[in-house]
């Protein structure tokens, strides 16, 4: 058995809550979620981690406006960087936001090199932006987390929608515990994702125009009806709590 496997449940011994947001479909707004998630909990004074897990399209980094890539400060394993109180690892901070592309085994091999060596600290919530797609990296990180939840994002899209609906199944299945569904860029009149996932709805965040020119500039996402629906979906705290 490969010895970095016993090492992660260790490494994340001091996280309380492990919380994966996913869900499956591409551009449905998982990194925005993720990093809006981790950036409230952080304003709120909760200590939080974000762990960026999409090594191709790696995206948290752009939302919260951070471009001083370096390499993490070394001490029996690496310290996650701080930004806007968040620790944040991201492969950009080993590639200098350069692409990385990686076959499935590099995938695994990544992964499990990035939780082996990662020393966070004592954090209320360690949230992880997944990619798109029920692929290496989520049966990965099931294997590897055990106490790993997730938050699923769908968006009032029927295509969507299917996507989703298959990979809560899935998650169901193997038993992984599911923090619940945020709908997300919902407009009005677009009802039915509520009811395809009753039972673990959590609400909903609409379609925001004011994101796209906030994006980078944590004044302004903090000013954004994302941000501040994101503050108010009780329902989320509740089962956060
Ligand atoms: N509530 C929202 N209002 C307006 N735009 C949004 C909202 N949520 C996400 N977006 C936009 O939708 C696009 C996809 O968002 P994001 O990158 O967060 O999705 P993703 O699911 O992480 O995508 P990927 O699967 O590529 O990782 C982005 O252009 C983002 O700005
Ligand atoms: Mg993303």
């Amino acid at each position: 058995m490969d010895p970095r496997i016993n090492v992660v449940e260790k490494r994340l011994e001091k996280v309380g809550r492990v919380i994966a947001v996913g869900g499956g479909k591409g551009g449905i707004g998982k990194s925005t979620i993720a990093s809006l998630l981790a950036l409230v909990l952080a304003d709120s004074n909760q200590k939080v981690g974000l762990l960026d897990l999409d090594f191709t399209g790696a995206s948290t980094h752009t939302i919260l406006g951070i471009d001083d890539f370096h390499f993490p400060d070394e001490d029996k394993g690496i310290i996650p960087p701080k930004y806007h109180g968040i620790s944040y690892i991201t492969i950009a901070n080993f590639t200098q936001d350069h692409v990385a592309p990686m076959r499935g085994l590099d995938i695994t091999n990544a992964i499990l090199e990035i939780l082996a060596i990662t020393r966070w600290d004592k954090l209320d919530y360690l949230i992880i932006d997944m990619p798109p797609g029920i692929n290496d990296t989520t049966l990965d990180i099931i294997r590897l987390i055990k106490k790993i939840e997730f938050c699923i994002v769908t968006t009032p899209s029927k295509i969507t929608t299917n996507v989703v609906k298959k990979s809560l199944e899935l998650l169901e299945e193997l038993n992984i515990q599911i923090l619940g569904v945020i709908e997300n860029m919902t407009f009005p009149a677009t009802p039915y994702a509520k009811e395809v996932f009753e039972k673990c709805y959590l609400g909903t965040i609409p379609f925001d125009e004011t994101y796209e020119h906030a994006i980078g500039d944590i004044d302004r996402l903090l000013d954004t009806v994302i941000v501040k629906t994101l503050r108010n979906l009780t329902e989320l705290y509740d089962k956060m709590r």
